[in-house]
């Protein structure tokens, strides 16, 4: 079965309870048939990459509450969607996070940048480039980094700047000040524009990791 040919109907064959449970919490249809979608492409890409039959694949949460596979341990992925489109990255050798945004205008994005972002991006991002494109570009990098981390928006925006990259290679960041979190990352670019930005951070420099898109079916 294609990616784009997901069946929702299984769901109730392929999710587990805990999820369809979780889909039946959201508030609104639209909200309720995206999440399914994306846990339906989650485990149907998860158990390709495995080997196993996506109802299989046991997921769930580490202690910072980044999804894992329970029974694999040594397999590490990371999802992001942003609209339509979804973006799972996956790797046997290094922790891993990514982040896609839509390219579109963002209300107040420059006060996001004041509030939360480290003050060398501040500065260029405020004074030198004011484009919501390069904000998106940032932030796709900080997410990918938090998420890699497992602490999501919990680790502070401010404790490494994403700025200095150069290139199509990835870039190291420091995090800074932040106990129990390893403090390297490699940070590249997977898109940039026009429709998406979206980067990914990864604890080993030259792990292997692929990176598959899917859809994320709306009405
Ligand atoms: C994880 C987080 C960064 C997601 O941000 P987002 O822009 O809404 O969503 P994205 O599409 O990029 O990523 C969502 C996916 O990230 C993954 N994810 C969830 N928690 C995660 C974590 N702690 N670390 C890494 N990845 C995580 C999930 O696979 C999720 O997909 P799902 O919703 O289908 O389960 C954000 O929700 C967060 O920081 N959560 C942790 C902190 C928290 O719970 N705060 C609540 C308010 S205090």
């Amino acid at each position: 079965m294609a990616l784009d040919e997901i069946d929702l109907a299984r769901a109730t064959d392929v999710l587990v309870r805990e999820e369809l449970e979780r889909a039946a919490g959201f508030a609104t249809p639209l909200l309720r048939h995206r999440f399914l979608s994306r846990r339906m492409a989650l485990r149907q890409i998860l158990g390709g990459e495995l080997g196993i039959e996506p109802a299989h694949v046991t997921l769930g949460l580490s202690a910072r509450g980044k999804p894992i596979v329970l029974d694999r341990p040594g397999v590490f992925f990371n999802v992001s969607h942003s609209g339509a489109l979804g973006l799972l990255a996956l790797s046997a050798h290094s922790e891993i996070g990514v982040d896609v945004e839509t390219v579109r205008e963002v209300p107040r994005w420059t006060e996001i940048v004041r509030e939360f972002f480290d003050e060398t991006e501040r500065e260029l991002l405020l004074r030198t480039d004011r484009s919501v494109g390069t904000f998106l570009s940032y932030w796709t990098r900080k997410e990918a980094v938090a998420k890699a981390t497992g602490l999501g928006l919990n680790l502070p925006l401010s404790s490494f700047a994403v700025s200095n990259f150069s290139g199509d290679e990835a870039s190291i960041v420091m995090i800074r000040g932040v106990k129990g979190t390893p403090r390297k990352w490699h940070v590249r670019d997977l898109m940039s524009g026009p429709d998406h930005m979206a980067a990914l951070a990864s604890s080993h420099a030259c792990a292997e990791i692929i990176w598959k898109e899917f859809p994320v079916h709306g009405e």
